[in-house]
């Protein structure tokens, strides 16, 4: 059998080293680890046998990570170390779904009799729910459509996170269905008959942002004419969707973090902050990662956002859910027109299974809508789906070549970009060129006027 793999947290070093010896002597397998946050993106990306958590962190303590835990590998038991052991914690932290607790200090002998009993306890869960799943897994939720196995993990982490109060990060594609996964959220959770407030973060200029958000003090600014009330407080008790995180301006982003961490926000102008209380999703179709190497996203906020993250997978990566989808949007659209259509001919569905839907759902969506609306008979056939098939001029002369996976995507939008790129990348040279009377460096001469070569 493998050995067991334990993650253990704990700001002092001298106790996970300890930990991760003693753990080691009885023939685990440790990972030492000094923070929550960082704890947080090991859960997120591999998958463990026991966590061992110290309650009292700074940044994300114990009780956090835990609920995080609950959601991102439900099956995995976790010890809850405490230095402060009041009855009080020890129970919340039951109750919030630890396996067990361990007051500082601690013996070996404690520690050890108490992994072996949590290790126990998950073969027996891992039994049960691999039964459960024989009898079959949650397919659609709400008005999502798709039985794609990416999509039923996608089902299966609504449901839990739809439970608790966690942040979500919705990343996926423009048109992958990220609005709809937040809606699904908030109707499972107890939550749904509270506000929901969706803010599109790429709509408004950035004063006009902070202020639709955290809201303003009459006289506050040119402008502010009124009292208003900021988005946090209208949907305070609810949940707040903040769609396109990814456009919030450094200053922006910081303020958020400071709203996110204290849960109160003080109006532009004010003095006294509101507490608030909300769930808060977020979505974005950049990689916030990426960004935030770039540096034009604060880590700190992105921890805080990415704590329960859902990626949604591109249509072109679950070919098999364009069919049911298909379905789902002819009788949509029929209905809505009252218009029966049959079906799809069958050189229609052909062409669809080919298209890479570089547009995702929506675009799908569109092709439906227009070719129910346009088809002549009860089936529509394939010219009614005016497929924007991307022309032979644009892919290099391969007039049969047809982007399929997201490679041959990426591949085929960089070709035209380039092409695109090139005629004003040459202008740029020539002017260049021609404000500096044809002297290129190769002739001794800095490339531009603005630059200063060094005197003799
Ligand atoms: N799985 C799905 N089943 C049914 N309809 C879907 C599904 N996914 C997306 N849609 C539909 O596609 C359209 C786009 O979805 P949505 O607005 O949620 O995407 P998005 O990821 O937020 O896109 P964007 O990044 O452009 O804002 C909506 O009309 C939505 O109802
Ligand atoms: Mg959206």
């Amino acid at each position: 059998m493998a050995k067991a793999r334990i993650l253990v947290v704990d700001d002092e070093a001298v106790i996970r080293e300890g930990v991760r010896r003693i753990l080691e002597k009885e023939g685990y397998q440790a990972e030492p680890k000094a923070s929550g946050r960082i704890a947080l993106e090991r859960l997120q990306a591999e998958d463990y046998d026991l966590v061992i958590t110290d309650l009292k962190m700074p940044g994300m303590g114990g009780m956090e990570l835990l609920k995080a835990i609950r959601i991102l590998q439900p099956d995995v038991p976790v010890i809850i170390v405490t230095g402060y052991s009041t009855v009080e914690t020890a129970v919340d932290a039951m109750k919030s779904g630890a396996f067990d607790y361990l007051a500082k200090p601690f013996t070996p002998v404690q520690i050890s009799e108490k992994v072996h009993k949590a290790l126990e306890q998950r073969t027996v869960l891992l039994s049960r729910n691999a039964s459960e799943s024989d009898r079959g897994q949650a397919t659609g939720i709400g008005n999502i459509v798709g039985e794609s196995p990416q999509m039923q993990k996608v089902y299966r982490r609504i449901l839990q996170v739809a439970k608790t109060d966690s942040t979500v990060l919705i990343s996926g594609e423009s048109g992958t269905g990220k609005e709809l996964v937040a809606r699904a959220i908030q109707q499972n959770s107890p939550r749904k008959d509270q506000p929901f407030v969706a803010v599109d973060c790429t709509s408004l200029a950035e004063s006009l942002l902070e202020s639709e958000l955290f809201g303003h003090i009459k006289g506050s600014f040119t402008g502010a004419v009124q009292t208003k009330m900021g988005l946090f407080k209208v949907a305070d008790g609810g949940t707040l969707f903040l769609d396109e995180v990814s456009n919030i301006s450094l200053t922006t982003q910081a303020k958020l973090l400071r709203v996110l961490q204290e849960r109160e926000v003080t109006p532009i102008g004010g003095t006294k902050p509101i507490p608030i209380d909300i769930r808060l999703i977020a979505a974005t179709n950049k990689c916030l990662k990426e960004m935030v190497a770039e540096g034009t996203f604060r880590e700190d906020l992105f921890f805080r956002l990415n704590i329960i993250p859902i990626d949604l997978p591109s249509l072109c990566d679950r070919k098999g859910d364009v069919e049911p989808l298909v379905r789902y949007f002819l009788k949509k659209f029929g209905d809505e027109i009252d218009k029966e259509i049959r079906g799809l001919a069958p050189g229609a569905m052909a062409m669809l299974n080919k298209y890479s839907f570089p547009g995702n759902v929506r675009e799908l969506e569109n092709i439906i809508e227009r070719a129910v609306v346009l088809s002549c008979s009860e089936l529509i056939e394939p010219e009614d789906l005016e497929l924007p098939m991307p022309g032979p001029q644009d892919l290099g002369g391969d007039e049969n070549f047809v982007p399929r996976t997201t490679e041959e995507l990426k591949e085929a939008k960089r070709e035209l970009r380039e092409r695109a790129v090139a005629p004003i990348e040459k202008a740029f040279v020539l002017d260049a060129l021609k404000r500096n009377d044809w002297n290129t460096p190769e002739q001794g001469r800095p490339p531009l006027k603005k630059t200063v070569s060094p005197g003799p």
